[in-house]
């Protein structure tokens, strides 16, 4: 069942995507060849904890640290480690969730590191791309699906990437994840309409390869990567269903 948002809701749930937000800039400030992820995740887990919110993250069904790392061919939910150190030309998402005052906001990005390719700028332009063009579709009354799976899918198709499709965006606020499901693909089954005061999650993970397979870490429980070995990038925002269209929650 999606949960419509009443105005209470939907100020505690932009104030935590505000800080979430705020939380992100700072992570990907720290973003340099040489630093651990486990360094990043041990600032950022200061400076949410310092602003009064808790990282929702850890300790969420096991997860083991305050944010998800995810570098290179990792698609996402990469946990940070000392051993994960940045070098010139990886790129890495950081996903920020944070709980403040008991309400939701995730937001994440994806940057490279020092000097990369001009191939690979081209794959985050355009999953930033991707991105936006889900959002400028939204409005009351339009499909899910049509607005975000349909749209992401036919613009990066002509490139060559593909969205991966066993995860996608969520409802978010009261929760860490909620309904709806939100497929970035075309996916009609169980598509619903947009309303006012719905807020969802739109995250698409892009491979830079037609092949949108995934495999699963068995041993860390965690870990997502792309079954062929290409990059991947992802841009995530969390959004509310206007009367008149979209409010990007996670906007700074
Ligand atoms: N923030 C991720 C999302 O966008 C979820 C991470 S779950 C975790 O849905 F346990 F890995 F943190
Ligand atoms: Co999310
Ligand atoms: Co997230």
């Amino acid at each position: 069942m999606v949960i419509i948002k009443n105005p209470e809701q939907i100020n505690g749930i932009r104030a935590s995507s505000q800080l979430a937000a705020q939380t992100l800039k700072y992570a990907l400030s720290l973003v340099r060849p040489g630093i651990s992820t486990e360094e990043i995740n041990k600032f950022t887990h200061k400076f949410i904890i310092n602003n009064g919110a808790i990282p929702a993250p850890l300790n969420y069904e096991g997860f083991p640290k305050s944010i998800c790392t995810s570098i290179n061919n990792v698609v996402c939910h990469g946990i940070p480690s000392p051993k994960d150190i940045l070098k010139n030309g990886d790129i890495i998402n950081i996903d920020i969730t944070t709980i403040l005052h008991g309400y939701y906001g995730d937001v994440s990005a994806t940057v490279g590191v020092d000097k990369i390719s001009s191939e690979t700028k081209l794959l985050i332009e355009r999953t930033r791309t991707a991105l936006t063009k889900a959002i400028a579709q939204l409005k009351p009354g339009r499909s899910l699906n049509k607005s975000v799976g349909v749209t992401i899918q036919n613009y990066l198709a002509p490139f060559g990437y593909s969205p991966v499709r066993e995860l996608g965006g969520h409802g978010v606020g009261i929760h860490f994840h909620e309904d709806p499901f939100v497929f970035h693909y075309r996916h009609p089954d169980g598509d619903i309409i947009l309303k006012p005061g719905m807020i969802f999650t739109i995250e698409p993970m892009v491979n830079a390869s037609p092949n949108w397979h995934v495999t699963f870490d068995r041993s860390d429980g965690w870990t997502v990567r792309t079954r062929d070995g290409s990059l991947s990038c992802q841009f995530e925002h969390t959004i509310l269903i206007t009367p008149t269209g979209s409010e990007i929650l996670t906007q700074l």
